[in-house]
């Protein structure tokens, strides 16, 4: 038997709940998402649960992080489905705020990160307001959860970054997490966004892994004069493969800048649309290395 968690929809409600929680000396996980959620989410959920006495998962479709309406209006919801599936995995508090709950005056004042950070990359391909959203949001659930650690997939990695600076340069009193990208076995790193793939198209999405690692390999070959170049040979793997590419990058970790040597420590993003859906995935150089994904394992195997 599954136990219950209690769902919570007004920030108030949850803020005692936890004020409560703390004052008994418990400690306090928490998992922001937009709900539809998967095995990754599931993943997260369960870290916090084995870390803290009380997990807290928000799950609130952010209409502040959408530049595209239809983007807004496809994103899945399945509310009922994910409270059962984040209580199964451990959540003892699920909050379901509505967009009033969140944003009670139309607006909320915005947090905005300005420089390469949040304005390449998923920043310039969604739109400069992107992440003013992201930060938004997560300042509001930060606040009216108060948790000690927050938990954040890798596989948004530039979204990780910019709430690790968040956090940092506002010196909100609470811990960043990161959890590594679930994939299934042939290397799809697994998305909400996965579910509206057309069957025919999921071919064309896993060459998102497997582009990644074939440049990450290469770099560590020493095939790769630079960052241009691997984001050209990536470009042309995604546009071999049937997707529409919007970028491919060679960068530092922790500026989002391009690597101007890309080596070990490398990370390579890209993004494209296959189909209908835009899907986005990540690995850094060493991964690459490690993985048994990627079209140059594929012809060695065949
Ligand atoms: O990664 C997401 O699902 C969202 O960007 C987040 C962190 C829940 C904020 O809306």
């Amino acid at each position: 038997m599954i136990a219950s968690s209690t769902v919570i929809s007004e920030g108030s409600v949850l803020r005692d709940e936890v004020t409560g929680a703390r004052s008994r000396g418990l400690s306090v996980g928490f998992v922001p998402t937009m709900g539809a959620l998967h095995a990754g989410h599931e993943a997260l959920i369960a870290r916090s649960a084995a870390a803290h006495d009380l997990t807290v998962v928000s799950i609130f479709v952010n209409p502040s992080q959408f530049n595209d309406p239809a983007d807004l209006a496809a994103y899945p919801r399945s509310e009922e489905a994910d409270i059962a599936r984040a209580t199964a995995a451990g959540a003892g508090i699920c909050f379901v705020p509505d967009v009033g709950e969140i944003y009670p005056n139309g607006q909320a004042p915005t947090v905005r990160i300005r420089g390469p950070l949040t304005e390449t990359l998923e920043g310039a391909g969604r739109g400069s307001s992107h992440f003013d959203g992201v930060c938004t949001v997560l300042s509001v659930l930060f606040s009216v959860a108060s948790p000690d650690v927050a938990y954040f997939g890798a596989k948004d990695a530039q979204q990780l970054q910019v709430v690790r600076r968040m956090v940092a340069d506002l010196r909100l009193p609470l811990r960043i997490e990161a959890v590594e990208t679930v994939r299934d076995s042939d290397g799809l790193a697994l998305s909400s966004r996965n579910e509206r793939l057309a069957p025919a198209d999921r071919a064309a999405a896993l060459s998102l892994s497997r582009s990644l690692a074939t440049v990450g390999r290469a770099i560590l070959d020493g095939a790769m004069a630079d960052a241009a170049a691997a984001s050209e040979m990536g470009l042309d793997l995604l546009r071999q493969a049937g997707c529409e590419p919007e970028y491919f990058a060679a960068v530092d970790p922790e500026s989002f800048e391009q690597d101007p040597a890309p080596g070990p420590s490398t990370l390579l993003l890209c993004a494209a649309r296959v189909g209908e859906v835009r899907l986005i995935d990540n690995m850094t150089t060493q991964f690459a290395a490690q993985t048994g994904y990627g079209f140059d394992r594929e012809r060695e195997e065949s």
